[in-house]
């Protein structure tokens, strides 16, 4: 039987599961450790494997760590020209590169679909890592990406997406979650989470529930991408927007004027989506510098409260 009690270096694991597991190797180094790997959701195949890249990066970001190390997990249909599968690793190769991480090996099986993400491997200092718990009522909420992947790659999907939107999609999918990271470590942000499969809404009520609180979250100021409200108003929404929906809706509150299809919109399940990071009030402005500096777009969408549910105004 698994005992907590067994493995003190063990910082972060199942039993309190986050976006790693984190292990304490000495006072000043904690190994950060995570996985994570999806079926294409662009066409372009070098594309789609730097997407599932950054996206596998993203839950080593999520904790505060820095990532350096990664084995590649990928299956493959037997008929896929091997071209298109050296594509894949080699999307995934240099968004890899660009965190400063290397790829030192991996295992691929045959599969109907084709699957492809990272095993990767960060480090994170003991005393200043970012977990799901730790948010206090009053923290300000910031979220830096828009969210809308989910719509917009259903639309992609069907061939009925608008290029323009579909690129702007993307762009935001390839970008690593390394800045925002650093911007929540600068101002002394204690909780994050990043934005994936569970929506902004079940994401945002796993770091509540981690700590004990709740959230008082904006409509109007969470940002969408372009297009993203125009899917929803056509109901253009993968299957998993309903279950999150399902899943959470006990737990979320949503004033009166918000429409079903903009509810559904914020359980739009996001493929390598934004950190939501909780900043401790007073140090807005520091972080705000910072982003500026480090050119990280940043957006306010609500604040901590006690109220141990998600309220969406
Ligand atoms: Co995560
Ligand atoms: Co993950």
């Amino acid at each position: 039987m698994f005992l907590a009690a067994d493995y003190p270096d063990l910082m972060v694991g199942l039993g309190q599961p986050d976006d790693a597991a984190v292990w304490r190797v000495d006072d000043e180094r904690a190994l950060v450790v995570t996985t994570d790997f999806f079926t294409p959701v662009v066409d372009d195949p070098f594309t789609y494997g730097a997407i599932a890249a950054a996206n596998s990066l993203s839950d080593i970001y999520a904790m505060g760590a820095a990532p350096f190390l990664a084995l590649n997990i990928a299956a493959f249909p037997p008929q896929l020209p091997t071209n298109i599968c050296s594509q894949i690793l080699q999307g995934g190769a240099e968004k890899a590169r660009e965190a400063g991480v290397v790829i030192v090996g991996g295992h691929t099986i045959q599969d109907k679909e084709p699957k492809y993400g990272l095993v990767a491997l960060g480090f994170a200092h003991p005393q200043n890592m970012l977990t799901k718990g730790g948010l206090q009522p009053d923290d300000r909420l910031y979220l830096s990406k828009p969210i809308g992947t989910g719509v917009i790659a259903t639309a992609i999907k069907a061939g009925t997406e608008q290029p323009q939107e579909a690129r702007e999609a993307i762009e935001w999918m390839l970008r690593l979650n390394k800045g925002a990271a650093e911007l929540a470590l600068s101002c002394g942000a204690v909780a994050a989470t990043d934005i994936t499969g569970f929506s902004l809404l079940g994401h945002a009520w796993e770091m509540a529930a981690a700590s004990g609180t709740g959230m008082r979250i904006d409509f109007e100021k969470v940002p969408l991408m372009t297009g993203a409200r125009r899917l929803a108003g056509q109901w253009v929404f993968p299957g998993g927007a309903f279950d999150n929906a399902e899943f959470f809706k006990p737990h979320v509150q949503f004033h009166a004027e918000i429409s079903q299809e903009l509810q559904l919109l914020l359980f739009d399940p996001q493929t390598s989506g934004g950190l939501l990071f909780a900043v401790p009030p007073g140090n807005e402005n520091v972080m705000l510098k910072k982003a500026e500096e480090i050119q990280q777009p940043v957006w306010k969408i609500g604040v901590a409260t006690d109220s141990g549910r998600i309220e969406v105004l």
